[in-house]
């Protein structure tokens, strides 16, 4: 007789922010990027999706429920996703015939985010690696992060930086079937836990063209995005890379900035041109430009104090360190009081700075951010998904 005992296992899992952007698939189907890709984790206190996979011989049918919302889990990247899964633990029971045949049952997956879907918050990155990380635990699969990184990329490209903590690259890879293309961990996330990251929600609508359409959309059409791919970005990895190993934050900025700049640009020499920030983001741009120019002509030495970086998507999101706190986050905050996020843990430590200096001359970008911004996250670097007993199915 078959048991009908339910097997259950749940995790947490992080959003992560590149600052060296994958944009551009190589091979679509097994969804291999044209260039390799860094991100910091942010954590989980902030942004997080948490997952329950279970299964049991009375499950009908897959299934996979999102902030209370059934979803369509048919399509071609969640399935394969499904089945890599699947395949890695129909081996484990047939070296251990011992084993329930967990492999053979249906999965129920139910998934909550605490922020925004689709808001051009990765919220894509955090589900994939959420369930493919739930899906491994209830399996007992005994493989690495990184192991897990390849079955999650299919998912998601940026899913496979979630499967980790701290500074976390994608290496692009050269094999055909994609076994190369996985994520490792540049550095955990105690290396450099000073990393701060203020997002400004710009927008928590759904984004206008889908990264996903979109980068595909700027490698059929963009001659900028080739260089991009050529020669810009792997320069950028190995020198962002070194600026993580040696906390050099001034490197880390330079290169996050100028990256994400190119990306833009190359969104804009597509055609049909994408629009990814608006009025609101370049405010964000204006105003961080500023605070670091402010700070080298005080501190008379070069030296950016905080970095903008912007997804498929309005919302920026600001890196900086700890102790810039009062000059990056106070300062936003004196602009944006009011606005809710404040609230949280370490926002309502942060100081209102009220500098005349830095925002003189500063009225249009001022003004812009307090129309345009809705909300703040202030979160900060993060360790990897993280297994919990708390069930939600
Ligand atoms: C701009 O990972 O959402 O956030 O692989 O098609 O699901 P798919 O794309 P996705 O693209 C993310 C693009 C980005 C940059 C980044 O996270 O590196």
């Amino acid at each position: 007789m078959a048991s009908d005992e339910v097997y259950r296992a749940s995790t947490y899992a992080p959003v992560n922010i590149a600052v060296i952007k994958y944009w551009g698939k190589r091979d679509p189907k097994l969804n291999l990027p044209t260039n390799s890709s860094l991100s910091v984790t942010l954590s989980q206190d902030d942004l997080r999706t948490h997952t329950t996979a279970s299964c049991s011989s009375s499950t009908p049918h897959d299934s996979l429920i999102l902030n209370g919302h059934d979803q369509d889990i048919s399509g071609a990247r969640t399935q394969a996703c499904l089945h890599d899964l699947r395949q890695h633990r129909q081996q484990l029971e047939s070296s251990d015939p011992s084993l329930p045949k967990l492999s053979t049952m249906k999965l129920k997956l139910v998934s909550e985010n605490n922020f925004p879907t689709a808001a051009g918050l990765a919220s894509s990155a955090a589900g994939f690696a959420a369930l493919v990380r739930a899906i491994a635990d209830l399996y007992a699969l005994p493989l690495t992060p990184t192991q897990l990184s390849r079955i999650a990329r299919q998912g998601s490209g940026s899913a496979c930086r979630s499967l980790m903590g701290g500074y976390v690259a994608w290496e692009k890879g050269t094999a055909a079937d994609g076994s190369d293309s996985v994520a490792y961990e540049v550095a955990p996330a105690h290396h450099w836990l000073e990393m701060r990251a203020l997002i400004l929600v710009a927008s928590a609508a759904k984004k206008d063209v889908s990264s996903t359409a979109g980068m595909q959309q700027t490698v059929a059409s963009s001659s900028l995005f080739e260089k991009r791919v050529d020669e810009v970005v792997p320069k950028r990895m190995k020198a962002m890379e070194k600026a993580v190993q040696e906390r050099d934050f001034e490197a880390f900025a330079r290169l996050s900035m100028k990256d994400s700049n190119n990306f833009h640009a190359c969104c804009l020499d597509t055609d049909p041109p994408i629009f990814y920030m608006n009025d609101t983001s370049r405010c964000a741009v204006r105003l961080c430009e500023a605070i670091n120019s402010h700070h080298e002509t005080q501190s008379g030495k070069a030296g950016a104090i905080c970095a903008y970086t912007f997804d498929a998507g309005p919302n920026a999101v600001v890196y900086y360190l700890a102790d810039n706190e009062q000059a990056v986050a106070g300062l936003f905050k004196g602009i944006l009081q009011g606005k809710e996020g404040w609230e949280g843990k370490r926002g309502g430590s942060v100081k209102e700075k009220e500098d005349r200096g830095v925002l003189e001359g500063m009225e249009v970008a001022v003004e812009g951010l307090k129309k345009g911004v809705s909300r703040i996250i202030l979160t900060g670097v993060g360790d990897g998904p993280q297994k919990t007993e708390e069930h939600l199915c």
